[in-house]
């Protein structure tokens, strides 16, 4: 009987033979690769080259070495083993052969047509991938942890591709691992063959375990990142359990695929996850996706194709039910650049989204761009979007360019509308404000919310003012007390506390965290363990409660970056941020790997707005997370009425060295909301929600008292950098329906500075307890006002890119002291 190696040794050398003169010709010939950067570039040959910030040709100068993209990515912190690797065993060995080529990862890979055929890696750490190529000569192979089998990889694909990411798991608890790679010698039909290739395996040893395979690969591999030593990393492990008496559990499950540095919930059952452009997992067209559909039901993520770097973008809903998103970064030429992803410059840029087109699943919607008829008058990085009670978005302020703390040279101390207004002499163009002039260093992503009579509250830095949008007036507010500063990077978090006709609709606002650090310090003089601000600061925007002035009080602890969800019953939940130090990344001394931020705050804490001054704050039954959730983090309560929290990412790119980009995703809910029992359930069949108008309601009390009903409106807002832009809550007045105590006849909101026309959801509350909430869309769902007059003058008197006119080598954000 032939020796199984000698029967498969054809097909490897047919194989070996593939590597070396077949797949050169192939990355040569654009035509034969989806993927290769001349169909990308191709693929987006109706975006007009200027938007790109720099000339298409451009890509092949000097800054730019015209590689193809591959997933091959080895995050910061993490160690990557080549094939050849000692660690690695191979067996049988003579069912391996050595493919050698220099656009494999160590210009070499092992490859193995024969079944059972394996290969074994024992590592310390808690994850680990596996790269290697893809064909439609290649099988399946099965992939073990400790023996037990954990998935199959089919690695067919029509076309070559190399260093493709065939496996990845992360958080396994800190130990020793055994992973197996095992050919099954099986294949899907239309395969020519059952080759598995191993060209690289990524390890992600947690702290204790990285010096030790550091010091044996330096001298081998050269230079590694060995990330500062720093002791106080919460513990790597996925699931937190509460014990029984806790009022909240907290669970970890999902995973975002794409970093979650900006959320939006955009039906039932998806939310919308935004990121800067990065080497995320999770990949699309063959190059990383940077946007995803989150289903919540399943935690399947779905990649988003999008065209521009959304990094540090803003969001809204319009009146229509449209989702967008704006601003952002340029191409950042020497680390993300258009080469592997194919972005372009998204300052400008509006991405616009449909939800209506998705399905349940996610499916049939992708985001648009068009920046030839649909852009921003001016770049904005970091800028803040609020729908108006006209349905339009009013966008506020933002960097001209990417980089850091603001300055007058950066500033973009103006006010736009989308879409274009012909407003106050300012036909399309951006229109002035003294505040955004007068509020720098510290004044980016500023707070907004739209107040019960259609003005605007703003605050940022130290300082806050209502801007009456339609008369063009600005009136200044007492300041911030105590010298803390509340917008980025001295980033507090706000909330518009619910509105209720039982007060006649009072405005009235809560500022929490923040720092009090001097935003002209230099970032090379500001540290790391400087303690953030334990204050909140709330007032009422009438004359009587502006006379007042803002009312101070302390959380339990300081947190820069904090996020705040608002709850159906009207109690903020607060959580993530850090104790110390401030936002960004790069910039501070004493930096913890990359975050300017240290001593994550890992126990939410309650904050109850009926409760009388001094005993709002409870952090009772909430449970301690072991996620550090810093900068680029993010939290929003979804429609089945739990709190969704996601990312953490202070770093220019993936990283696995603290603080590393966290893709885990947290569930936090009262332990009540399981309970089948006693969850109210309620009937909405409204879906149209007139202004006035009233509508009926089915309520299931289970039990639950009908004296305490509450039914609250809510947008559930657009969530990046502490701010929940749009967020709000409305109690809308119901009465009983005759005798039935669980019929209620409830009142829309009674214009549209209540509520702003747009999408909403109803939760009702019986008894401290809501029910899944179900959508409306209050208004008539109309489109937002167009003026076309005001659009052509935008477009004639904007260009698009107008602030960096080419790609920004650098790191964009942490330009100062970046290192790595
Ligand atoms: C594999 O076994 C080791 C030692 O028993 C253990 O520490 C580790 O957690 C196991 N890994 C997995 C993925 O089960
Ligand atoms: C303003 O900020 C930009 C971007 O961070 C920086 O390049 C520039 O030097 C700053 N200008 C001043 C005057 O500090
Ligand atoms: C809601 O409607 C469903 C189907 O019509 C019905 O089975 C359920 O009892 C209703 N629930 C309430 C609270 O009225
Ligand atoms: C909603 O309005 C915006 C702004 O006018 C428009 O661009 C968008 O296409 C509209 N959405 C739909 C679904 O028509
Ligand atoms: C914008 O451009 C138009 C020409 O299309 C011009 O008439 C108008 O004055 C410009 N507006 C501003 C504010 O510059």
């Amino acid at each position: 009987m032939a020796h199984p190696f000698l029967s498969s040794l054809p097909s490897i050398l047919s194989f070996v033979l593939f590597v070396f003169f077949v797949y050169p010709v192939i990355l040569a010939s654009p035509s034969a690769q989806a993927t290769a950067p001349e169909a990308i570039v191709r693929a987006r040959a109706d975006v007009p080259s200027a938007w790109n910030g720099r000339p298409e040709d451009d890509v092949t100068g000097d800054s730019y070495s015209r590689t193809h993209f591959t997933p091959y990515y080895v995050p910061t912190g993490s160690v990557s083993l080549d094939d050849e690797d000692p660690l690695l065993t191979y067996t049988p060995d003579d069912a391996w052969a050595t493919a050698r080529h220099p656009a494999l990862v160590g210009r070499s890979m092992h490859t193995t047509s024969q079944t059972g055929a394996r290969v074994d890696l024992t590592f310390s750490g808690i994850g680990v991938e596996w790269f290697g190529s893809v064909s439609a000569k290649h099988g399946i192979a099965e992939v073990y942890l400790n023996d037990t089998l954990n998935t199959k990889v089919d690695a067919y694909h029509a076309t070559w591709m190399k260093r493709q990411r065939l496996f990845g798991i992360d958080h396994l608890p800190f130990g020793s691992h055994r992973l197996s790679i095992v050919n099954t010698g099986k294949k899907r039909t239309k395969s020519g063959g059952t080759f598995i290739d191993i060209d690289a395996i990524v390890v992600n040893p947690a702290d204790n375990s990285r010096k030790a395979i550091t010091q044996r690969h330096l001298g081998i591999f050269g230079s590694l990142f060995a990330p500062p030593p720093h002791t106080e990393q919460p513990p790597q492990h996925a699931v937190v359990e509460t014990n029984a008496v806790t009022s909240w559990s907290l669970s970890q499950s999902g995973e975002t695929g794409v970093h979650a540095m900006q959320v939006s919930v955009i039906s039932a059952t998806q939310v919308i996850i935004i990121d800067k452009v990065e080497h995320n997992p999770l990949t699309i067209n063959g190059h990383p996706a940077w946007g995803a559909l989150y289903d919540v039901r399943t935690n399947k993520v779905r990649p988003l194709d999008m065209h521009s770097n959304s990094f540090c973008a803003g969001g809204s809903f319009l009146s229509n039910g449209s989702f967008i998103n704006l601003g952002g970064n340029p191409v950042v030429g020497d680390k993300t650049g258009a080469t592997d992803f194919g972005d372009v410059n998204g300052l400008q840029a509006v991405r616009l989204f449909h939800p209506d087109l998705c399905d349940e699943e996610g499916r049939g919607c992708d985001i648009v761009e068009a920046p030839h008829k649909l852009r921003l008058a001016s770049p904005r990085w970091y800028n803040t979007v609020l729908r108006l009670d006209d349905g339009s978005a009013m966008i506020l302020g933002g960097s001209t360019r990417g980089g850091w703390i603001n300055n007058a040279t950066t500033n973009n101390p103006t006010i736009e509308y989308f879409p274009p207004k012909n407003i106050h002499g300012f036909n399309g163009v951006p229109i002035p404000s003294l505040f955004l002039a007068e509020t720098l260093n510290s004044n980016l992503f500023p707070i907004a919310f739209l107040l019960s009579d259609g003005r605007v509250f703003v605050a940022a830095n130290q300082d806050a003012m209502i801007y009456d949008w339609k008369a063009h007036t600005e009136r200044r507010l007492p300041k911030i007390p105590n010298g803390v500063r509340v917008t980025y990077p001295m980033t507090g978090t706000a909330v518009l506390l619910p509105l209720s006709s039982t007060n006649n609709f009072a405005s009235i606002v809560l500022i929490c965290g923040g720092s009090t650090i001097d935003d002209t310090r230099a970032g090379y003089e500001i540290d790391s363990q400087e303690a953030a601000s334990s204050q909140c600061v709330r007032m009422e925007l009438s004359d009587a409660g502006i006379e007042r002035g803002w009312e101070v009080e302390q959380m339990p602890q300081a947190r820069v970056m904090p996020d705040s969800v608002l709850l159906p019953t009207g109690d903020v939940v607060i959580l993530n941020g850090a104790g110390t130090g401030i936002a960004g990344y790069g910039n501070v001394k004493d930096q913890i790997g990359f975050s300017n931020a240290d001593h994550p705050v890992l126990t939410p804490v309650i904050y109850r707005p009926s409760e009388q001054s001094g005993s709002r704050f409870t952090s009772e039954g909430l449970p301690t997370s072991n996620i550090a959730r810093v900068y680029h983090s993010v939290a929003t309560l979804v429609p089945d009425g739990r709190i969704m929290i996601a990312g953490s990412n202070p770093n220019l790119d993936r990283s696995s060295a603290q603080y590393e980009t966290e893709y885990r995703v947290e569930w936090l809910e009262p332990r009540w909301m399981n309970d089948d029992e006693t969850r109210p359930k309620a009937n909405i069949s409204v879906t149209g929600m007139p202004y006035g108008s009233t509508f009926t309601i089915t309520v299931n009390l289970n039990g639950g008292g009908s004296n305490n009903i509450k039914i609250a409106l809510m947008d559930l807002g657009f969530v990046t950098h502490s701010l929940h832009m749009n967020g709000r809550l409305v109690y809308l007045d119901f009465k009983h329906e005759g005798s039935s105590l669980s019929t209620l006849t409830v009142q829309a909101p009674p214009n549209p500075s209540i509520y702003p026309p747009g999408p909403g959801w109803i939760y009702v509350v019986v008894d401290d307890k809501w029910t899944v909430a179900s959508p409306v869309m209050v208004g008539d769902g109309s489109d937002p006002p167009e003026d076309l007059g005001a659009l052509e003058s935008m477009l004639a008197n904007s260009s698009v890119d107008e602030a960096s006119g080419k790609t920004v080598t650098g790191v964009g954000e942490g330009q100062e002291s970046a290192r790595g």
